[in-house]
């Protein structure tokens, strides 16, 4: 995820800066740039990898000023590159801007300041809020910086600097954090408490839609109106480590709770305007090339596999189209049957996971057409694959996959309508009614995540069981599924998923008095079905935790105890149902005493086969 660093004051800022982003190093990053002004004029250095490359471009030539900003660039709109690093600045190099987030109508706004004489050099939807400064500033810092914000769309926290007004940062925020570090004599922003917790403790939490004008001295904040904002100082009292996971005890936690942010963004720019249809600017497929597939691979490893699982279904139902959904290390070695009519989709949040990367070698050296579905730009199954869709999930850091499976089962929910518009296989009010489904979900999983409460008692309550079972129908199955492996690969418990009709099939023999079986039960049109499957575990006098829709009176009949989710669409609600199951497998390692970030024996990124 990208970080943002301001200093002013009458120390080095660029020695700040550096030292800012090196502690937002963990967030993670694929290049880095610092911007100075100089007392003359703004001085930019960037370098795309690690912060090192950057400190060692500008050894023994730091750029000298007491102002500035910097940024660690987690790639989105662009590949990770010099020319895309940030600060980006205007055509005459007068303002300079550090961005996280997406500016969703850049490529209107781009287009229109192009028409204007503006020169753009890099990819980056970023670079259109420096030439957007330029193009309204008349004097006035605070006031053209508002009407910049008025013009833009997304989700973002910016930082600006401008040559004509030395001394003065200005920032804001939409969507994505953004704090101010009190000093004295000095003043810091920065997109999160670490980066400032050597300097000051003392802070103000900016909120949506606020600007701040910061110098060394002073910070004057006022809301989007314009009118002042009296901000109350939060005092951090975390240390470094405790920071970095933004107060969260672990980082899969954190990740947990990002994951309304996650589906947000991974959401962003990918519906069109009157909300009628999906756009997938990166793919512009049309009827002919759909017409010239017959069949769809979807093929990854883990927890993206289980995402694919889920993909199948969508495609299918939506789209009509066979898909065969494969484990990589199998696919690679199995002779699939692949052509030039096949599509073969990849899954991975790393872009690098090795068995992956082969299957989609094999898939084009077979002549499939190929697709990428990744969380790391410019990543080697992104390069390899014929087309990418991002998911815009930010770094994952804990090796237990959340915010990348519920954005990889979002993305897998857009190509499906996608397909299906086109394909004119759905009918367009059940195209609408997905879409604005899907984008009640970000606020939907907020509220799974309120009251976690229950699923601690029952973590605690169950963390010492030995076997578990997870058991669910259709969708339900493959939410299932994921939720066994979170358990066992944080929680070390025997953890295991069945399709709940195949119980009778030779599982049930190991159902017996007290043994915790997690059964979904939210997919209305298999829900009678599940519920006879409840009680044929019931009767073994199993223990039953139900995962159900809020309003649904009937499985607390049979269950021990329910967890309740927002109602949803049948469709969507896997991207509700797994979230307790998340929370579940997290509290059961906390019980445990595992090491829940990093698991024994596991590896957050699979680069060896
Ligand atoms: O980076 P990828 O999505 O390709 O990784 C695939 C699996 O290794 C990964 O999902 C793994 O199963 C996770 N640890 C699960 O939480």
């Amino acid at each position: 995820m990208c970080g943002i660093v301001g200093y002013v004051g009458d120390g080095e800022a660029a020695r700040f800066l550096l030292e800012g982003l090196t502690r937002l190093e963990y967030r993670g990053y694929d290049s880095a740039g610092i911007a100075v002004y100089d007392g003359e004029k703004i001085r930019i250095e960037k370098s795309v990898g690690r912060l090192s490359e950057l400190k060692k471009k500008i050894a023994g030539d730091m750029p000298k000023g007491v102002c500035g900003i910097g940024h660690t660039r987690w790639a989105t709109h662009g590949r990770p590159s010099d020319t895309n690093s940030h600060p980006h600045a205007d055509c005459a190099g007068d303002f300079v801007v550090a961005h996280n987030g997406i500016i969703e109508n850049y490529m209107t706004l781009k287009e229109k300041l192009i028409e204007k004489g503006h020169r753009f050099v890099s990819e980056t939807d970023t670079e259109v809020l420096p030439h957007l400064l330029e193009e309204v500033y008349d004097g006035d810092f605070e006031s053209s910086v508002r009407k910049v914000v008025t013009m833009i769309e997304g989700s973002y926290s910016l930082v600006f600097m401008s040559r004509r007004d030395p001394g003065v940062l200005i920032c804001t925020k939409q969507d994505n954090p953004l704090i101010i570090g009190l000093g004295s004599g000095e003043n810091f922003i920065a997109s999160d408490i670490p980066a400032i917790i050597n300097h000051t403790r003392r802070t103000y939490i900016m909120s949506d839609g606020e600007i701040a004008v910061v110098k060394k001295d002073s910070v004057w904040v006022t809301n989007n109106q314009g009118e002042p904002v009296t901000k109350k100082v939060f005092e951090v009292n975390w240390n470094a480590e405790a920071a970095e996971k933004g107060g969260y005890e672990h980082f899969m936690l954190k990740e947990i709770h990002e994951q309304p942010k996650a589906v947000r963004a991974t959401l962003s720019s990918r519906f069109a305007k009157d909300g009628s249809s999906v756009v997938f600017d990166e793919l512009k497929w049309n009827v002919d090339f759909l017409k010239s597939i017959d069949r769809i691979f979807i093929v990854a490893c883990g927890t993206a596999y289980h995402a694919g699982l889920v993909g199948k279904y969508y495609i299918e139902k939506m789209a009509r189209i066979p898909v065969e959904c494969d484990i990589a290390s199998e696919f690679r070695y199995r002779s699939p049957i692949v052509d030039d009519r096949t599509l073969t989709i990849v899954v991975s949040q790393s872009g690098e996971t090795i068995d992956t990367l082969a299957a989609l070698k094999e898939a084009k050296r077979l002549g499939s057409r190929t697709l990428a579905v990744t969380n790391v730009v410019g990543s080697s199954i992104a390069r390899d694959a014929d087309q990418v869709v991002y998911t815009w999930a930010g770094p994952e850091i804990a090796v237990a996959s959340t915010k990348a499976y519920t954005t990889q089962l979002i993305v897998m929910l857009l190509i499906a309508i996608y397909m299906a518009e086109l394909k004119k296989s759905m009918p367009e009010a059940r195209i609408r009614e997905l879409i604005e489904g899907a984008k009640n979900i970000p606020a939907q999983i907020s509220e799974t995540l309120e009251d976690t409460e229950p699923i601690k008692t029952f973590a605690k309550r169950y963390g010492f069981n030995e076997d578990v079972f997870f058991i669910g129908r259709s969708l339900d199955y493959d939410v299932a599924l994921e939720g066994a492996l979170k358990l066992k690969e944080i929680s070390y418990i025997h953890a295991e998923a069945y399709a709940a009709g195949e119980l009778k099939h030779g599982t049930l023999a190991l159902v017996k008095e007290g043994i915790p079986v997690i059964a979904l039960a939210t997919q209305r049109s298999v829900y009678e079905k599940t519920l006879s499957n409840i009680k044929e575990v019931k009767a073994r006098d199993a223990i039953v935790i139900g995962i159900a829709e809020k309003g649904d009176e009937e499985l607390s009949k049979y269950a021990d105890h329910v967890i309740y989710v927002p109602e949803a669409d049948e469709l969507l609600i896997p991207l509700l149902a797994v979230v307790p199951l998340q929370l579940l497998a997290y509290y059961a390692a906390l019980t445990r005493g595992c090491d829940v970030d990093k698991p024994r024996n596991l590896a957050k990124s699979v680069t060896v086969e």
